[in-house]
């Protein structure tokens, strides 16, 4: 497929790489108006350019990676040259009613809220669409398997999605950066205490990923009886560890909804 993303920024950089690896069938285009700081993405074969309609009639997907005051803008540029395309949307907040009455009957609307672990692969992507779209839906929903798991929702769960997904990213690193911080007071330089950090989440999620059990279950493995993890984990847990996670992704879900 050819694959046209409309916003070079943070998260549309991050979908064209891992599309550039890990989607290798599929050829990617990138616009943003200032392209200097994209240029270096031509090495990946990934074409760049300020002109969000160049090779768009081409385009088998358009994704949107703007922010959501330049949708009206990018959409009466490109809506003049294009028609029966899919268009997916990353835009928070753009709900696909009001999406597909901006693009037409013509266009294909889906929803999708991938995070910035697309460039490794590794994004946690929610996809939502109406039925009359489940054809064309399918080819975006394989485009993001090829760079992490799609997971297929109800767009009532789309705001639940950006916190849980792509917010939760920020999270996952705030939570390595305090075992960073940790591990230096108990001894380590700072680049062992992130190496050894990050890794140890990573093989904690591997593990949850692949055996598909509760989390306490695997913790029942770290615990022996009367030893420092169940202390310190305890410890924790006096201090509101899990509900100030509970509490912050709520008053993010908040803010979301305003
Ligand atoms: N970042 C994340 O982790 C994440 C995750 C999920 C969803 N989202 C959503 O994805 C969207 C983008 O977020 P972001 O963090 O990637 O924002 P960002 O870094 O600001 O990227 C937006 C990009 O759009 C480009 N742009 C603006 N107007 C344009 C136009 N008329 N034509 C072409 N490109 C244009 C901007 O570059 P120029 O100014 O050079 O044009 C900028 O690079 C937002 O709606 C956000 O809510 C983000």
């Amino acid at each position: 497929m050819k694959i046209h993303i409309i916003g070079g920024g943070n998260l549309g950089v991050s979908i064209a790489i891992g599309i550039s690896k890990f989607s290798k069938n599929n050829q990617v285009t990138l616009t943003r108006r200032n392209t200097a700081s994209i240029l270096d993405l031509e090495q990946l074969k990934i074409s760049v350019s300020s002109d969000n309609t160049h090779m768009i009639q081409q385009a088998d997907v358009i994704i949107l990676t703007i922010k959501p005051y330049q949708v009206d803008v990018v959409l009466d540029e490109i809506l003049p040259v294009i028609s029966n395309k899919i268009i997916a949307s990353a835009v928070s907040g753009l709900n696909i009613e009001a999406l597909q009455s901006k693009i037409g009957d013509t266009n294909h609307a889906i929803r999708i809220m991938p995070n910035i672990a697309a460039q490794f692969g590794e994004s946690a992507t929610c996809i939502s669409f109406e039925e009359k779209d489940r054809e064309q839906a399918q080819h975006v929903i394989s485009l993001f398997q090829d760079i992490g798991t799609a997971s297929i929702i109800d767009e009532k769960l789309m705001d639940a999605a950006t916190v849980l997904g792509a917010c939760g990213t920020a999270y996952a690193l705030r939570y390595i950066r305090a075992s960073m911080q940790a591990g230096i007071e108990i001894g380590f330089d700072a680049q062992t205490a992130l190496a050894i950090a990050a890794q140890t989440v990573k093989g904690a999620a591997q593990m949850l990923l692949e055996e598909k059990v509760h989390p306490e279950q695997l913790i029942d493995r770290v615990t022996t009886p009367q030893g420092c993890t169940i202390v310190g984990l305890n410890e924790m847990e006096h201090h509101g560890f899990s509900s100030s996670l509970i509490k912050g992704i709520k008053t993010s879900l908040k803010q979301i909804k305003g």
